[in-house]
């Protein structure tokens, strides 16, 4: 599939729109269209369902060691600033990037590639910053530019290796940077601060400063005490939140996939620290099962486990879940949803703030010296188990929790197994992400006859139909014979429960294109057969097939079919 089809059909059908378009646009910002906002709200309201009030409380579920209970939050964008420093972002989440001194242009350092070519003498590393798919083509004409060659000599030009990142070149004055015309006009790498800063409040001072969310699991750590006191919920249990994040990406790119504001879903599993390992593993396999029930591809799919040298900062343990987007080289993957074991970091940092590995966050939490000690926001953000400790005190021989830790306090942890911080698998997905893939693998092209059997090339959304914007168009067959009148009333009784479509005009054949566009799984045509038995047509977008159902079974057939 060609990426620029797509992008077309999602501005023609009203999918998707450069922000700001009639002024130019803003690099690295997307509004939704009419359809757009629909299959994105049925991405999110999938990921909900399936993950949250679906969820089923009571039965242990395969591959997990126990059952649980899921909840929800809906937190602020802006936290308190605190919350950034003890997160790590405010310290560590960064990018490198450079400058060109020349082109006046600003890189990411890791982004920029580049090949080794020799000619006239010379060996330079010709640097480029487009997609992939254009990098060669954009450094053979750089590099003609440069040894001041016309295109027929192009042979003339040796190229040594393949495409490597600028990162592992060691020779920066031997570098022609992505918009440069001479060498080395590249800056050294400077760490840049992704987070968005902004100022509450009208004096707008330095200590005002606050910064839009780049990631919605804080607002979910911060909460941790606050959930548990409000309900009943008891450890191993899940939070889920979706909502916007924001990341000043130094270069936002293809489509959607990189963006400056972006809506993620995201889960913190708290579990205890023994079974966490179970859970991490749990967590990585259901969601990938998420993405292939909804229609993505298993060829398109897979899970690969980080490289130590990947993980965050935060993370022992991290799994993404990477789809074959269309606008990457053959063989390559992008992350869809990344799955991290957190371990305690979250709530021991927000409870303590910066700790070296070997600290005891019990011993932290009590302090050494029986006092407080608090660096991060002094609350206690630790998981009693008063269940666990009710059935094991007597055979324990305590009459109660305090005597229990001073007996144990020479052990590494005194109060576990029933006072412990839980550990973290945390499930990140990102809507906007996860809508991309679901519209690039929709995207076919296939050929159907037209009324007079001439064979026609049909673009057809493929959406799974619990994600299609639109799941049902009503038609008439004509506009007349009292077919309208009927038409509407099936119109108006499916659109008090689903979003259906109208459409009384042009040639039913027409009509159908237009909705297979936009990927609307099923049509119903009131005919005069409608007239006689009551039945009207019912047309499969992806088969194509055709039957005839009782007109007071729509709803019923077409809820069961979508599911
Ligand atoms: N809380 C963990 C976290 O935020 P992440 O891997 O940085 O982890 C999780 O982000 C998901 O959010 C990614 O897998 C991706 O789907 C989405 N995401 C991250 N940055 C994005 C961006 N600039 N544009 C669109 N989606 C993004």
């Amino acid at each position: 599939m060609e990426m620029d089809k797509l992008v077309a059909l999602c501005k023609r059908r009203g999918f998707l729109f450069q922000s700001s378009e009639i002024y130019g646009g803003l690099n690295g910002f997307w509004d939704y269209g009419p359809l757009g906002v629909e299959l994105k709200r049925n991405v999110k309201e999938a990921w909900w369902r399936d993950m949250v009030t679906g969820h089923d409380d009571l039965s242990v579920p395969e591959g997990g060691p126990s059952s649980f209970e899921m909840t929800g939050l809906d937190c602020t964008i802006i936290m308190h600033p605190q919350v950034w420093k003890c997160s790590g972002h405010y310290d560590l989440f960064h990018d490198f990037m450079v400058d060109c001194r020349e082109s006046k242009r600003r890189y990411r350092f890791d982004q920029i590639r580049g090949r080794w070519a020799e000619a006239k003498g010379q060996r330079i590393f010709v640097t480029t910053a487009v997609a992939a798919a254009e990098e060669q083509a954009d450094v053979e004409r750089r590099a003609l530019k440069y040894f001041n060659l016309r295109s027929k000599d192009a042979d003339s030009i040796h190229w040594d290796g393949d495409f490597r990142p600028l990162p592992e070149i060691d020779e920066p004055s031997q570098v022609l940077a992505p918009d440069a015309r001479a060498l080395d006009t590249l800056t050294a790498p400077r760490e840049f601060n992704l987070m968005f800063k902004t100022t509450v409040g009208a004096l707008g001072g330095e200590e005002d400063a606050a910064f839009l969310r780049p990631e919605t699991a804080q607002g979910i750590f911060v909460n941790f005490k606050n959930v548990l006191d409000s309900t009943r919920v008891k450890i191993p249990f899940g939070i889920a939140q979706s909502g916007k994040s924001f990341r000043n990406e130094i270069t936002p790119r293809n489509f959607t996939f990189r963006s400056r504001e972006f809506e993620q879903m995201e889960i913190e599993f708290f579990c205890h620290p023994d079974t966490s390992h179970q859970w991490y593993q749990y967590w990585r396999d259901r969601r990938l099962q998420w993405y292939t029930a909804l229609g993505l591809s298993d060829e398109r799919l897979q899970l690969r486990e980080h490289d130590a040298d990947e993980l965050s900062h935060y993370s022992t343990g991290t799994a993404d879940i990477e789809y074959a987007f269309p606008f990457l080289p053959t063989g390559e993957f992008g992350e869809l949803e990344g799955i991290a074991h957190r371990g305690d970091f979250d709530l021991r940092s927000h409870m303590e703030g910066k700790l070296d590995e070997n600290t005891n966050p019990l011993q932290v939490a009590l302090g050494p010296d029986g006092k407080p000690k608090w660096r991060g926001s002094g609350k206690d953000l630790t998981y009693f188990d008063d269940e666990a400790w009710e059935r094991e005190k007597s055979e324990l021989g305590f009459k109660s929790f305090k005597e229990y830790v001073k007996q144990r306090q020479s052990e590494p942890q005194p109060g576990a197994p029933f006072q412990y911080v839980p550990h973290v698998i945390e499930p990140s997905a990102g809507a906007d992400r996860a809508t991309l893939a679901f519209l690039c693998e929709a995207y076919t092209e296939d050929e159907v006859p037209d009324e007079k059997g001439k064979l026609q090339t049909r673009t057809v959304m493929r959406f799974h139909p619990r994600l299609a914007p639109i799941k049902c168009a009503v038609f008439p067959l004509v506009r007349k014979d009292g077919l309208p009148e009927v038409a509407r009333d099936l119109y108006r009784t499916l659109k008090a429960q689903m979003a259906v479509f109208y459409d009384e005009k042009g040639a039913v054949g027409r009509r159908y294109r237009r909705q297979d566009e936009i990927g609307t799984p099923y049509c119903l045509t009131v005919d005069g057969q409608t007239l006689e038995d009551q039945t009207v047509t019912l047309r499969d977008r992806d088969s194509l097939e055709q039957c005839r159902i009782p007109l007071d079974n729509c709803l019923a057939e077409l809820q069961q079919r979508i599911g």
